[in-house]
């Protein structure tokens, strides 16, 4: 079978190869399943780089063969053979949420798959358990209220646009810092604006009119560098601001006065550890609201393209350059 891995940190279209590996039988408590797609995540693209929060791993995947690291935290697939003691039977489509899914076979525990209704099709059962269940904890950790103003960069991404989403049904008025506009509907009316980041000054004019006397209730900042400073610059005295990505790969420069004076909190999130702090009858709800919110359209997972895992390289390429149209998946 085909499987994604890379020897070395580095560029991913440098470092990724495609090797042969063969498919085991499932483990007690394990399915196996035939995967036929996967997202391609800026969190893939950090492993790959080595900036991810946690190393990579490099090993053998069989004896004698040379040391490597896999690829891939999320898929959408088929169980193709079941251990005895496991309830799920071969033919269950399953979403997955496990390292190294950028391969056709994946043995993962139960613990690790969800079962999904047949018209979850697969474009949206891969991406399903990172940018929905990511963007509806963002949201409900910050707490906000109707009427509050939420402030976003990197407001075209898919986790960006779900916020918007799911903050509009809650009356929460949003505005989103992007770098360019782009062809696909951009929300633009009382409740939802973007913003171009540049110039700086004129965004910072634009955010002001837009959130009013009561100003930027929070902001989420995906991007860091001089884009992430501008959100914190525009949240409201006592506001927060919760960092969740790294796209410009550049440190945010905090003023201390931000926090000291102006008494702004600031602070991160980062999905595996955040569910670790969740019981397994929270996690449960969680995954029963993001299955209905994708099933019934008010989440949206669009995808820009397709590549088979063979033409990996090609695929990582268009996944940084596609401009904010929706995920590369690869497939088959
Ligand atoms: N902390 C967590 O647990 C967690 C979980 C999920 C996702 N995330 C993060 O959420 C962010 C969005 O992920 P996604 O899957 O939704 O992304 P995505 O759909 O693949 O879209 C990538 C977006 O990033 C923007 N972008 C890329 N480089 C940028 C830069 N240097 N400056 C400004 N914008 C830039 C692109 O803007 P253009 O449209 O202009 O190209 C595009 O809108 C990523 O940082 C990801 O790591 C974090």
């Amino acid at each position: 079978m085909r499987t994604v891995v890379f020897r070395e940190h580095g560029e991913p279209a440098d470092v990724l190869s495609v090797i042969e590996t063969e498919p085991t039988d499932p483990l007690p408590g394990e399915v196996r399943v035939r995967l036929t797609a996967r997202p391609i995540n800026p969190s893939d693209l950090l492993w790959i780089r080595g900036r991810y929060g946690r190393a990579a791993r490099f090993g053998p995947l069989a004896p004698g063969a040379p040391p490597v690291a896999p690829v891939g935290f999320e898929a959408a697939g088929v169980v193709d053979k079941a251990a005895p003691d496991v309830r799920l039977r071969p033919g269950s489509r399953v979403a997955v949420s496990a390292d190294g899914t950028w391969r056709e076979y994946l043995n993962v525990s139960v613990a690790d798959v969800i079962e999904i209704p047949d018209r979850l099709p697969d474009d949206l059962a891969c991406q399903m358990t990172v940018n929905p269940m990511t963007a509806n904890l963002l949201l409900d950790d910050l707490g906000l209220a109707a009427g509050d103003v939420l402030l976003q960069t990197a407001a075209t991404s898919t986790v960006g646009r779900m916020i918007t989403a799911l903050a509009r049904r809650r009356g929460i008025r949003c505005v989103g810092l992007v770098r360019r506009r782009h062809h696909r509907p951009t929300p633009s009316d009382d409740d939802a604006v973007e913003v171009l980041v540049d110039p700086p000054e004129r965004a910072r004019e634009q955010i002001a009119v837009f959130a009013g006397v009561g100003g930027v209730t929070a902001a989420l900042d995906a991007v860091g560098g001089a884009t992430g400073r501008l959100a914190l610059d525009c949240v409201r005295d006592g506001g927060r601001m919760t960092v969740y990505g790294m796209l410009s790969g550049s440190d945010i420069a905090v003023p201390p006065d931000s926090l000291v004076f102006h008494g702004v909190n600031l602070d991160g999130f980062w999905l595996p550890e955040r569910m670790r702090t969740m019981t397994p009858e929270e996690i449960g709800e969680l995954v029963r609201t993001v299955t209905d919110q994708l099933t019934h359209h008010h989440l949206h997972a669009p995808v820009a393209g397709r590549h088979a895992l063979a033409d990996v390289r090609d695929a990582v390429r268009r996944a940084e350059s596609r401009a904010g149209t929706g995920k590369i998946l690869l497939v088959g």
